[in-house]
């Protein structure tokens, strides 16, 4: 039985001044009751950046709307004398429900890596936020060493880093798959998300593997979506450009 609820999230990157942020949160819980959205069966979250943080909070919270948050990014550490550093525990507070974690773009361009990652991942969990764990090859590793290799072995590092069966989603997104348009075909998709769910298995037992969501990203949009979804391993998706625009997103949503 598939007990797994898909997750169809969106990550901001850097995009949106405030005020666009405040009125796409709530544009997007409006369309989503409009149409029905059924959360409890198809869950919807956004990741803004950190300093909308605090007002989403304040929407959501006021509205009590069906669309949960979180960070892009959290530190390591807990507290300190870490400048521009913000911790796990403010995000709980701020009611993050998620947090997204070593995103290829923050590997490429702030040089984290595994062990930057899991420290990362461990810190998330500690503080009762959900990593979302990104992980991903880039062209040159597919040529390399294909598809899953990379990947597997990204993931298997932050597997060591957290309890056995803790709550975590997994992120799969190749990096040539990125706001490039050209996605992975649902079949590669499910080929790599299988291979992840089976290094969970393997470290930390089946019924944990049969409980963590992995979701597929890269160029997701709302006329790909439905060949990802009838994957058997692919829980969800991470999306990023498409889920600026709050129409596609919804639609994006309601794959089914
Ligand atoms: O984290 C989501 C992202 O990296 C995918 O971006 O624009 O290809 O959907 P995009």
């Amino acid at each position: 039985v598939d007990t797994r609820i898909p997750l169809i999230a969106g990550n901001w990157k850097m995009n949106l001044d405030h005020l666009q942020a405040i009125a796409t949160v709530q544009k997007l819980a409006w369309t989503l009751r409009d149409k029905g959205h059924p959360f409890s069966e198809v869950e919807v979250a956004v990741f803004p950046p950190f300093t909308d943080l605090r007002s989403v909070q304040t929407l959501v919270g006021a509205d009590s709307l069906d669309v949960r948050y979180g960070a892009q990014d959290l530190s390591e550490h807990d507290s300190g004398a870490y400048t521009g550093e913000v911790s796990g525990q403010f995000l709980a507070k701020l009611g993050c429900h998620y947090v997204i974690v070593g995103h290829s773009e923050r590997r490429q361009y702030h040089s984290e890596d595994d062990q930057v990652v899991a420290r990362k991942t461990a810190a998330a969990v500690k503080h009762g936020v959900v990593p979302v764990v990104c992980v991903g090859e880039t062209a040159d590793d597919l040529e390399t060493h294909g598809a899953s290799a990379v990947p597997v072995s990204q993931l298997a590092a932050v597997l060591d880093s957290v309890d056995a069966g803790s709550d975590i989603v997994v992120a799969y997104e190749p990096v040539w798959a990125i706001g490039s348009g050209q996605a992975a075909t649902p079949e590669q998709a499910q080929q790599v998300c299988a291979a992840l769910r089976a290094t969970i298995a393997e470290k930390w037992g089946e019924d944990a593997a049969a409980a963590t969501r992995i979701l597929y990203g890269g160029s997701v949009k709302s006329g790909n979506i439905a060949g990802f979804m009838a994957q058997k391993d692919v829980d969800g998706a991470l999306v990023g450009g498409a889920s600026l625009d709050v129409d596609e997103f919804a639609a994006i949503a309601r794959f089914r």
